[in-house]
């Protein structure tokens, strides 16, 4: 993580600026982010796809991973386009001035709204998951008086050996086309008016961590191209989706020439337009979660580090298990001696723990940590739960810094609601 170091003096710094001074300002829980980062990742993206002879590939980046408007634009300024789920993504994303040509729609239940929406928007592509969706684009292709250039998704059925929750490739999985029927289900396309069939989409899982997977699913759409090909279709574009892993510990996550090096040895010499979506490999790394200790407790013979962030706030820990990197801001605290300790929130649920049995130096009540690779699939799936209003955000940019979202107010946690008038009337 080149973009985090520690300073004797002012502790650990994100780009050029230092953490503490953050928390300082903004108070904790606060997600940072560091956009000098994000280029330098997108732009490491680039070059090892373009290494491998794919310097082409249109790289639309997956918003759920996170949709905050300033990293969108940080994203959109530096050439990327957008791969969005649904019509909210596609708002933000366009508000983001991501303009809708270079914007892809992905997503196994679009419903009209969000498809009409996306259609008289001028949608670059429509990654289509089914027989069904098909029938409804063209209907609104039609009723909006335009032709819409559509892939279909595709379940390769690999498995891309990540946790079962985020695994999308198999064919017992919900997305995509299954194997056997791709080739009818594209012929139909083609029959419908309003619906332009350009080519394929994959996306088999997300946080993969070995080539292979990738490698299988390749090569398997590299064959089915030949075979559309082969009766007949035209087949442009392929878009590969995400999925890229990061490593949240050390020795694991992929390498990004590998990755393209795959791509390439399949994909590359079929004169396709080729594209992907990733999400999580672009932001993870680049954010953290700043918190701090509210008390350090002892029960039986565990010794517990309770944060003032919790699962409300990152839930991948209580949902996957996921493993994220704690280390503490301050240089003078990280350089004590180490001992095992159990990292939780003050949530009401066991499952909201960070992490168990971490070698930590000693933390005492308002020490500060950041939680590490906290970019991807962070903020986005933040709730409210136990009231706890949404965490501050800030945006680093080498050495400047700024909020980009203030902390919630408790108020607003009630503010769009109301209690009907007959449960508050006095009696008489
Ligand atoms: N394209 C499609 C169609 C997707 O479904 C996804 C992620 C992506 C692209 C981006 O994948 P990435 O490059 O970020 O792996 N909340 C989970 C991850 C869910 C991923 C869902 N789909 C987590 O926290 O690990």
């Amino acid at each position: 993580r080149p973009h985090l170091t520690m300073d004797a003096e002012k502790g650990l710094m994100l780009e050029g600026v230092a953490l503490a001074e953050i928390a300082a300002d903004l108070g904790s829980p606060v997600w940072v982010y560091g956009a000098d980062t994000i280029r330098t990742r997108l732009a490491a993206l680039r070059a090892a796809l373009t290494k491998a002879g794919l310097g082409g590939t249109d790289i639309h980046y997956a918003v759920k991973a996170n949709d905050h408007l300033a990293i969108l634009a940080v994203l959109a300024a530096a050439g990327a386009g957008a791969d969005v789920v649904s019509g909210g993504e596609l708002a933000r994303a366009r508000h983001a001035g991501i303009p809708a040509a270079h914007i892809v729609y992905s997503g196994v239940g679009k419903s009209f709204r969000d498809l009409t929406l996306a259609v008289s928007e001028g949608i670059g592509q429509v990654n289509v998951e089914s027989r069904e969706e098909l029938a409804m684009l063209s209907a609104v292709a039609v009723a909006a008086g335009r032709q819409v250039d559509l892939v279909l998704r595709v379940n390769p059925d690999v498995d891309a050996k990540t946790h079962a929750k985020i695994t999308t490739g198999l064919a017992e999985n919900k997305f995509g086309i299954a194997w056997a029927e791709v080739e009818s289900v594209y012929a139909y396309a083609g029959s419908l008016p309003g619906l332009n069939p350009v080519g394929l989409a994959m996306h088999i899982g997300s946080q993969i961590v070995s080539t292979e997977p990738f490698d299988t699913a390749f090569a398997r759409m590299a064959g089915m191209v030949a075979r559309l090909r082969a009766a007949g279709h035209t087949i442009s574009r392929l878009d590969c989706g995400g999925g890229i892993g990061i490593s949240y510990e050390a020795g694991t996550g992929v390498s990004l020439d590998d990755y393209a090096g795959v791509m390439a040895k399949h994909l590359g010499g079929l004169g396709l337009h080729l594209m992907m979506e990733p999400g999580r490999w672009l932001v993870g790394p680049a954010g953290v979660l700043l918190s701090s200790v509210i008390i350090a407790k002892k029960t039986g013979n565990r010794d517990f580090v309770v944060l003032d962030a919790a699962m409300n706030d990152l839930v991948r820990p209580a949902m996957y298990d996921a493993w994220h990197g704690i280390v503490p801001v301050a240089a003078a605290v990280a350089a004590g001696p180490q001992a095992p300790v159990d990292i939780v929130g003050p949530v009401c649920e066991t499952g909201d723990t960070f992490a168990k049995d971490r070698l930590m130096p000693a933390l005492g009540p308002d020490a500060l940590v950041a939680i590490l690779d906290a970019g991807a699939y962070g903020a986005v799936m933040s709730s409210t739960y136990n009231a706890r209003p949404f965490a501050a955000a800030a945006l680093v940019d080498g050495d400047r810094w700024t909020t980009i979202t203030p902390r919630q107010q408790v108020t607003e946690l009630w503010s769009r609601e109301t209690v009907p008038a007959w449960l508050t009337e006095t009696a008489g």
